[in-house]
């Protein structure tokens, strides 16, 4: 019993400790908002924004290590590849292959990541969200 409280005891203080590491929620002005249709920006918005975009949504659990950590380390590095705040600033080359990119992700299933759909299910890709993604993606060159 003794050790079982111990146990316990070392936990909550591990998981006490954990919470000095802080990261800063941040959600940065947007520079240039991805041109797209209105109902392919919706699904962007709905599917992608918390992770490629600044407007990034920051429950009550991204303030919690080490869930904190994760999503961080994911809002980072997806802004890092593919911000649709911040488009606009990209030259129209580059626009044009992260679109296709955005195609590719979409149709292989990798994009939203399964990881996020539990607790985002209205994240998840119906076939015709699908589909309008890609067909916008094989669009690429325009805008
Ligand atoms: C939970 C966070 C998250 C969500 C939601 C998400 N992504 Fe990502 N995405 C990432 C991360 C992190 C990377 C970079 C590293 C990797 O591939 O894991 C990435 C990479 C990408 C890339 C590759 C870009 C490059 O330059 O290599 C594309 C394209 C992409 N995502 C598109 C999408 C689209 C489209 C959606 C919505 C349908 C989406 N993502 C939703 C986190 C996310």
């Amino acid at each position: 019993m003794k050790r079982i409280v111990r146990g316990l005891l070392a936990t909550v203080a591990l998981l006490l400790l954990m919470q000095v590491i802080r990261f800063e929620r941040t959600n940065p002005p947007t520079t240039g908002l991805v041109h797209a249709p209105a109902d392919v920006e919706k699904v962007l918005r709905r599917a992608c924004f918390d992770c490629h975009s600044n407007e990034t949504a920051w429950p009550w659990y991204t303030g919690v290590a080490p869930a904190s950590w994760l999503v961080h380390r994911d809002v980072v590095e997806g802004r890092r590849h593919l911000n649709f705040s911040a488009w606009g600033q990209l030259p129209a080359e580059k626009r044009a292959k992260k679109q296709k990119e955005v195609g590719e992700e979409v149709r292989d299933g990798e994009m939203p990541p399964w990881f996020y759909l539990p607790l985002h299910p209205d994240a998840k890709l119906s076939d015709a969200d699908r589909a309008l993604l890609e067909a916008w993606a094989g669009g690429a060159a325009s805008d």
